[in-house]
């Protein structure tokens, strides 16, 4: 059943939200599972519709899986029964991709379609494929279906990534840290949740350093175990929050952020004129008087600013009384959000994977459409800043990212309804 999104706009946001733990950490942690002999609990999990999706796709390879309110419990398998990933569940995210290289390390064979995901520009997976050549995998395509051999099991290598992919750096790291010998990444990805799957995995018994630096060395086991982990705290989920205090206004303490991990989005937010306090693990955001632009502003991979966070910087700025502009350089379609941003009386262009953003009149509440999940939480972002009621249409692509969206804005003090429809 289809939800939209009813929020009456205009109110400042007061009190305190708990940062879960970061999707893009449990995803991969999920699929290292596969690879674990004994048991996984995961702690502080979501509840997401990608995670359900991964629980799904587990199940489907013969795996017990449990998803209580205190996290997710994998019990080992001894067999992976059913190397063949169904295309409907592959298709319903990117993340499914990192399933290929724990599967194809335990039986020998994986066959899968191409993952889906959000529409934000060209997303291929050559470099996984890439990697998994170099690590001695067959790669096949027989019609949509693709198809991965390494009946011998997979090899050690040293490999450099052509672009610093972080499923590409996930993908080989859960391929190399039980593949014969020892594997070098040069050219990885160092976001955190590259370090936490490593964490992770070392503490499984894997032999991996240099995770979240550029070169990642990693001495294949023959064995991992399993064992009780906590991810790291969600640092897109707290740019939101901190982006959604800066556009109502108010004063939010995100409780379990870790600052440093979205320090550029708190310096923005800070340059556009909000009071920012930083602790070890807490971050609280006040904006009392209107915001400015803070020219201009570029993506990039951590620690640069984070592509997920540019349309939740949009969707704060919007209000503000001077020009910015903000543009992604990772993906090419990052702000369909500017449609719905338009139709709120934004004065936003979009040229390219740029978007501009011009001083304009209030928002105003109408009906606009979720694209993606980032655009998604940008949506609501403006439509706490807008006049009037604005209704969200699509607001599944926003559950993939956020779990319980609507209470957690109702406790900061936001009018917000639910339609089923
Ligand atoms: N790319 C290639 N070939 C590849 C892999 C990537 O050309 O084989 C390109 C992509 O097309 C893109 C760029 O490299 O232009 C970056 O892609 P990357 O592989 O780094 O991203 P990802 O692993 O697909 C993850 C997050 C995204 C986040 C990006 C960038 C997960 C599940 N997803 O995606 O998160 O935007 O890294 O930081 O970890 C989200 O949470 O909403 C989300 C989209």
């Amino acid at each position: 059943m289809a939800e939209i999104l009813e929020i009456w706009g205009g109110r400042p946001l007061y009190g305190t939200v708990e940062i879960p733990s970061a999707k893009n950490s449990v995803l991969p942690l999920l699929a290292a599972s596969v690879l674990c002999r004994e048991k996984v609990c995961l702690k502080k999990v979501p509840h997401l519709s990608d995670v359900e999706v991964c629980l799904a796709l587990m199940r489907s390879l013969g795996m017990d899986v449990r998803y209580g309110d205190t996290g997710v419990v994998i019990q080992p398998t001894a067999n992976v029964e059913d190397a063949s990933l169904q295309t409907e569940l592959m298709q319903k995210m990117r993340a499914s991709v990192l399933f290929l290289a724990p599967v194809l390390a335990r039986c020998g064979y994986v066959e899968a379609s191409l993952p889906g995901g959000c529409r934000l520009g060209k997303r291929p997976i050559d470099i996984h494929l890439d990697g998994l050549e170099h690590m001695g995998a067959n790669v096949r395509w027989h019609g949509e279906r693709l198809c991965l051999r390494a009946p011998r099991g997979l090899m050690g290598t040293k490999y450099t990534l052509r672009y610093p992919s972080v499923g590409a750096t996930e993908t080989l790291l859960l391929a190399s840290v039980c593949a014969k010998g020892d594997t070098v990444l040069h050219g990885a990805a160092c976001e955190p949740e590259i370090v936490d799957l490593a964490n992770f995995l070392n503490q499984c018994g894997g032999k991996i350093t240099g995770a979240g630096t550029e070169t990642i060395s990693v001495q294949g086991v023959s064995r991992l175990s399993g064992g009780a982990y906590t991810p790291i705290p969600d640092r897109i989920v707290g740019a939101t929050w901190a982006c959604a205090a800066a556009a109502a206004g108010g004063c939010v303490t995100l409780e379990g952020a870790q600052p440093e991990m979205f320090a550029p989005v708190l310096d923005a937010l800070e340059q556009a004129g909000c009071r920012i306090w930083r602790r070890k693990n807490q971050v609280k955001i006040e904006r009392r008087k209107e915001l400015v632009g803070i020219g201009e502003r570029k993506t990039a991979v951590y620690p640069g600013f984070p592509t997920d966070a540019a349309p939740l910087l949009a969707a704060a700025l919007l209000g503000a009384s001077g020009e910015s502009c903000i543009r992604d350089t990772i993906f090419t379609n990052r702000f369909a959000c500017a449609d719905g941003f338009l139709a709120m009386g934004a004065n936003v262009h979009r040229i390219g994977s740029d978007l501009r953003i011009l001083p304009g009149g209030p928002l105003h509440g109408t009906t606009v459409a979720a694209q993606d999940l980032r655009g998604g939480a940008a949506l609501v972002i403006a439509a706490l800043a807008a006049n009037g009621k604005t209704k969200i249409e699509d607001s599944f692509y926003i559950q993939r990212g956020y779990a319980d969206l609507p209470q957690q804005l109702r406790r900061l003090g936001v009018k917000i309804q639910v339609k089923k429809t």
